[in-house]
């Protein structure tokens, strides 16, 4: 028998992946960045078993069975075997996979970037694979190859047909610029979302914006984003973040039916953001959305207290949920000055319109734990 655990982290991209232009080897039609989650808030662990009194493969996802008939979870295998020199003794041994996230799924975070990154990690260390894994990763989920690797990240559409040249590489390690922190935001909202896959397939089929943004708007920003992280120039990181949700979802309104991911919280959050930026004279919080309603907040450490100050004032939190309300690192909110929150000068929401606020930073890329933090797979 034989087993590996890792964990992996979630990814935030400030350049949006949003179109295949192959759909069953996942390739996109941009380069994307994004900037990967610190472990301690957000990730998934896997556990790999490999034995040969194993009758076949099974999968385990937050504690309940799945199918293995799942062409993504396939593709995955399937990318894996092709690289990896299986001893010869393992070559007909099943395996059982089992693998959870540390935040609620409910919390409507993607998760499958996290869980495929952990998987495709997993694999690679259970048949000694070596070299870049991110297109493992990518077999799973597009995003799951930003989540290979730690700090700031690119995933490179690449040119080539079989897709060999579509792997993420890092920009900047975490340490790079380590007093950015990101407040993922998230909305109350029970309504069921396009999924990615489908949303970024009709997006691109029927949104000429879309095509207009790959084209002719995506080439020049990615470099300019890659340089602003470089030169932690946050002004520039910050509009260029903002810009590129708003035409992400631009496009996806564009799409014909609509894709239509934020709500009307996560406009107020959008006008919060630039009211506050306005009050404080310089670009100091930068908002961006994926396929769904919650906001992921990008801001310098010296101004979480008063941004999460500003923020509660706004959109206060429901009064049952006191407790737990801010995860993640710990933040002293300040209370903004009546002269700020004049200048902001926004209606106040009814209270509990925001679920809860996960406070945390960018950080390192997937690890291997000990054998003793494995899951049992006794099942
Ligand atoms: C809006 O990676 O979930 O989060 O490749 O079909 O699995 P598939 O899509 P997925 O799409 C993520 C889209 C996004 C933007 C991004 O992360 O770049």
């Amino acid at each position: 028998m034989c087993t590996v655990t890792c964990v992996a982290p979630v990814n935030i991209a400030v350049i949006k992946y949003w179109g295949k232009r192959d759909e069953n080897l996942i390739l996109p039609v941009n380069d994307s960045i994004s900037a990967t989650l610190d472990m301690d808030h957000l990730c998934a662990k896997t556990t790999v078993t490999a034995s040969p009194d194993f009758k076949e493969n099974r999968i385990w996802l937050n504690g309940k069975e799945e199918s293995m008939q799942n062409s993504r979870l396939q593709n995955c295998l399937r990318e894996i075997k092709k690289r990896a020199e299986v001893p010869n003794e393992m070559e007909n041994w099943k395996i059982h996979i089992r693998s959870e996230n540390n935040f609620p799924t409910a919390a409507g975070l993607a998760s499958s970037a996290a869980g495929y990154a952990c998987l495709a990690t997993a694999l690679a260390k259970l048949y000694k694979t070596e070299g870049d894994i991110s297109g493992i990763a990518r077999a799973g989920s597009g995003s799951a190859c930003r989540s290979i690797y730690g700090g700031f990240v690119r995933w490179y559409s690449g040119n080539d047909p079989t897709g060999i040249d579509s792997i993420a590489r890092p920009i900047a390690p975490a340490t790079h610029w380590s007093e950015i922190r990101i407040l993922i935001l998230v909305v109350s909202d029970s309504k069921k979302k396009v999924s990615s896959a489908e949303g970024m397939k009709r997006t691109l089929e029927t949104s000429k914006f879309l095509k207009y943004k790959v084209e002719k708007i995506i080439p020049d920003r990615i470099n300019e984003m890659q340089k602003a992280i470089l030169n932690k120039d946050f002004t520039t990181f910050a509009e260029l973040t903002m810009r590129d949700s708003n035409e992400m979802h631009a496009a996806c309104l564009a799409a014909y039916p609509p894709c239509v991911y934020m709500n009307d919280i996560s406009h107020s959050i959008v006008d919060l953001v630039h009211k506050y930026n306005d009050a404080k004279g310089s670009v100091k919080a930068a908002y961006t959305f994926d396929a769904g309603s919650n906001a992921t907040i990008f801001l310098k450490e010296r101004d979480v207290s008063e941004f999460v100050g500003v923020l509660n004032n706004f959109l206060p939190m429901s009064e049952n949920h006191l407790n737990g309300y801010l995860k993640g690192i710990p933040i002293k909110t300040a209370l903004p000055s009546s002269d700020l929150l004049c200048k902001i000068s926004l209606s106040k929401q009814e209270p509990g319109r925001l679920k809860y606020i996960i406070c945390t930073k960018v950080g390192d890329g997937p690890k291997q734990l000990p054998d003793s933090e494995a899951f049992s797979m006794m099942d």
